[in-house]
């Protein structure tokens, strides 16, 4: 009976030790869990207030250039009437579309489209427009000459902390090599312009030339080079430039490589080849911070792109290989990043004539990859619908001011191509993208890239990191 007695009493000191050790270790582990919670509060809600406050700071200054700038221009109506048989028959003529001005020689508006030389922008000159960027003005090199750098990029030369802008010399004679062949302009080669500030920019010479008199040679001043790209491999300390490379019917479809050990040159031409053997047109290649290179090209009669990385020394192409974007016709493609998503600008295939321009996005380079809509702000409805009539050529990142870049693309001037422009605008990411996909359940995925219109701006202060 006594132990009867005793057992539940043992027991009920037992049970009342293990409670009370079980409240302290509740009580201790509710501490170290408030405290924990405390501190993660704290770095969540510092790196948001970092965040944010950059955010902010980098609002504050591209919101000049976030400002929306609207154009107007007139149509001229259409020239001659049609005779009262000729419109019984064919009916009265339709005006003009502004892409049939645009691409007409003798149309009045012209001038509005190819400013002329009066209005150049020169960096020998000071004054009040200096540094500022006049979108399709002629645009003179130091020297006082056009500068003739089309289907373009920009090479940032960590070394000589200097700017290379790399692109076809079309300074000659523009042709059709048959009736109903592209216009053209023999290979001249690739120039090569350097600046510090990406407004003043001495020419270079060119760095890779065309040749004279080998036929059998890729780039023989008859056959195609065009939207030459350079990056610099850490690996090897080598220059390393990529370019379309075609015959003057677009059947060769070919990528070229070129290697040299400084920015200037001179490149020594390598090989060409169809990467993977696909078809290739207009590329761009794309350096990931990681050091990885890849080629982005056009391929399958332009139907498709493909991404591919390239090796190590970024001379090749390697092994693999994915088809993005497929079924959707793009062309022109270029490729930068912004915290962690990938994103690509692209226009249609449309020849020298202008289109709209799409944005893609993408968490993973190699894809899959998602349009998300047009990116171009401002000026009006053509000109959003023409890419400011100009085609995308490269997307240069801004390091001083992440999520502003430089868009920059060619106005071309398909009946006079020496005379093609050069549309630099500012583009940021940022906000709410315009055509959220179907599977993200409401919730937008990608951020709304924007390129907007401006007849003239310049870099905000603090874009330069040194
Ligand atoms: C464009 C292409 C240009 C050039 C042109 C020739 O579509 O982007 O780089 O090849 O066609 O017509």
């Amino acid at each position: 009976m006594r132990n009867k007695h005793r057992k539940p009493s043992a027991y009920c000191s037992n049970a009342g030790s293990k409670y009370s050790l079980s409240l302290l270790t509740f009580i201790i582990w509710g501490f170290v869990g408030c405290v924990l919670m405390i501190h993660f509060y704290h770095i969540i809600h510092h790196n948001d207030q970092e965040e944010t406050e950059v955010k902010l700071s980098n609002h504050m200054v591209t919101r000049e250039l976030e400002e929306v700038e609207e154009e107007n221009f007139q149509i001229p109506p259409p020239r001659g009437k049609r005779s009262p048989r000729a419109v019984l028959r064919r009916g009265p003529r339709k005006p003009p579309t502004a892409i049939d001005e645009f691409l007409d020689e003798a149309s009045d508006m012209r001038p509005f489209f190819f400013p002329g030389r009066r209005n150049a922008v020169d960096p020998r000159k000071g004054g009040n427009y200096s540094m500022h960027f006049y979108p399709a003005r002629i645009w003179l090199d130091t020297d006082g000459n056009p500068i003739q750098a089309h289907g373009g990029g920009i090479l940032f030369d960590e070394k000589s902390e200097t700017y290379y802008w790399y692109g076809e010399n079309k300074d000659g004679e523009t042709y059709h090599a048959h009736k109903k062949g592209a216009a053209r302009v023999d290979i001249i080669g690739v120039s090569c312009y350097s600046s510090k500030d990406l407004w003043t920019w001495k020419n270079e010479g060119i760095v890779l030339p065309g040749e004279e008199t080998n036929i059998t040679h890729d780039l023989h001043k008859s056959n195609v080079l065009e939207r030459p790209k350079v990056l610099y491999n850490d690996l090897t300390g080598q220059y390393i430039m990529w370019m379309h490379i075609d015959d003057a019917n677009y059947t060769k479809a070919s990528v070229g490589v070129a290697i040299s050990s400084s920015p200037t040159g001179p490149f020594q031409y390598l090989y060409s080849k169809q990467p993977h053997g696909f078809e290739s047109r207009d590329m761009t290649i794309f350096k990931d911070d990681d050091g990885k290179a890849y080629l982005i090209y056009s391929s399958v009669d332009n139907s498709e792109l493909h991404v591919s990385p390239l090796t190590d020394d970024y001379l090749d192409v390697t092994r693999v290989v994915r088809r993005i974007l497929v079924g959707q016709h793009r062309e022109a493609p270029t490729l930068f990043k912004h915290e962690r998503t990938y994103y690509m600008i692209t226009s249609g295939c449309t020849g020298w004539a202008p289109n709209q321009a799409l944005a893609h996005a993408a968490d993973k380079i190699m894809g899959p990859w998602e349009t998300i809509g047009n990116p171009c702000v401002g000026g009006n409805k053509v000109f959003r619908m023409t890419t400011f009539f100009a085609q995308s050529t490269f997307v240069l990142p801004l390091p001083g001011i992440p999520g502003l870049f430089i868009f920059m693309a060619d106005r071309w001037n398909p009946p006079e191509l020496r005379d093609s422009r050069y549309v630099w605008l500012p583009l940021t990411v940022g906000g709410l993208a315009d055509e959220p996909l179907e599977y993200n359940f409401g919730f937008p995925l990608w951020s709304r890239v924007s390129i907007y219109w401006h007849k003239r701006w310049r870099l905000p202060q603090g874009w330069r990191t040194w």
